[in-house]
């Protein structure tokens, strides 16, 4: 057993914030340090969470750098929610700034081997936003893949959903993070009642909870419950405990993850027959000891029936029109004023 990882909350007194702060606090997981950082009350929920019998270190930070100072994992889920009416794309321009000045600080405080899953949306361009200020910023030009291996956009939440949606617990959700992009593949031979009505309210069951909350924000508990399957997935693989006896060696995670320079990327652009795309959601393989990507997995694509192909087909200008939005947003970036 390690002697556990540095994990840090970007964002940690927002409305996911909290709940997924509490939620690592009382998981048993192999967590030293879980450190919170925010603009606001991050301090107050460290103290309160502190409290907790039984739990790791906890420390609330109002400095970026020290709160990411010799980070293991780090989730960022800082950033400006939906209000009704708004798409996540309407969110851009607000949290790309933020994701930028963060992810500066994460390539300078936190470890070189830090693993970085990016919840805030917009996730299709705020994937790439993280991926190439993180270039930017670290030591590594050799474009091996180095950052572009342990960069993951989190769609757990989709995959949740696209679970409960159909009662099964084995459906498969590709694509991107955003309406159309969000595309469930039902296991094969299997059926819901009403296919139609299935995908609208996986592609737009976040619309549902915005409207729900009428103006107050977007998911947040289910965010939080998804943000920690995904996250508890990482440091379970960074701590080396998927050949032990809790995670199965062949266990894949799904992830909004770069197909250029991680294994099984090629393929994977190969079945979508769109070789130029550069990142997609797809079932993935974590490494032990690293916590990074170590194969896309798409399998998931063989046999695949038309309605299916058909929504593969939708989605992919979308897709690719919000990645390029995030990657050319960070090359017209004057560095300087991060
Ligand atoms: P929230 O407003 O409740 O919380 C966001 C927090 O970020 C706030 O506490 C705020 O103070 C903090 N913050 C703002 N700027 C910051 C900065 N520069 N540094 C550190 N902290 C900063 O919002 P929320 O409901 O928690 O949602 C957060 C983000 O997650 C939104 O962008 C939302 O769209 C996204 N989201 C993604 C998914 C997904 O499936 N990936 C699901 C739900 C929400
Ligand atoms: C979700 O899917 O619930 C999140 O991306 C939040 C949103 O804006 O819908």
């Amino acid at each position: 057993m390690s002697e556990g990882l540095k994990v840090t909350v970007l964002g940690a007194a927002g409305g996911i914030g909290q709940p997924l702060s509490l939620l690592l606090t009382l998981s048993k997981l192999p967590i030293r340090h879980l450190s919170l950082y925010d603009i606001r009350l991050a301090p107050g929920v460290a103290t309160d969470l502190s409290h907790i019998t039984n739990v790791p270190k906890i420390t609330g930070h109002v400095n970026p750098a020290e709160a990411l100072e010799g980070t293991d994992v780090v989730v960022i889920v800082a950033g400006v929610p939906r209000k009704p009416g708004m798409t996540r794309d309407d969110l851009f321009s607000i949290n790309a700034k933020i994701m930028q000045g963060l992810i500066k600080n994460v390539a300078i405080y936190a470890k070189p081997t830090c693993c970085v899953c990016v919840v805030s949306n917009p996730v299709n361009s705020l994937v790439a936003v993280a991926v190439e200020t993180l270039k930017q910023y670290t030591s590594s030009t050799d474009n091996s893949g180095w950052v572009e291996n342990r960069v993951f956009g989190v769609t757990t939440l989709d995959n949740v959903r696209a679970e409960t949606f159909s009662n099964n617990k084995d459906v498969i959700v590709i694509g991107g993070h955003a309406g159309k992009t969000i595309i469930p593949l039902l296991p094969n031979g299997t059926e819901v009642p009403n296919y139609e009505e299935f995908v609208h309210r996986v592609q737009f069951g976040g619309d549902e909870v915005v409207k729900a909350k009428d103006g107050k924000g977007s998911a947040t508990l289910s965010m939080s419950w998804a943000g920690f399957r995904f996250v508890s997935s990482v440091i379970k693989a960074k701590a080396g405990l998927l050949n032990g006896s809790t995670v199965s060696e062949n266990e894949l995670v799904p992830a909004f993850v770069n197909l250029k320079y991680n294994r099984g990327g090629k393929q994977l652009q190969n079945k979508l027959r769109s070789p130029k795309i550069e990142y997609f959601a797809c079932p993935i393989k974590l490494q032990n000891h690293t916590g990074f990507v170590d194969y896309i997995d798409s399998s998931c694509l063989r046999g695949i029936p038309a309605r299916e192909e058909k929504l593969i087909v939708q989605a992919l200008p979308q897709l690719k029109r919000e990645i390029q939005k995030g990657k050319d947003f960070v090359a017209k970036t004057d560095n300087s004023k991060l």
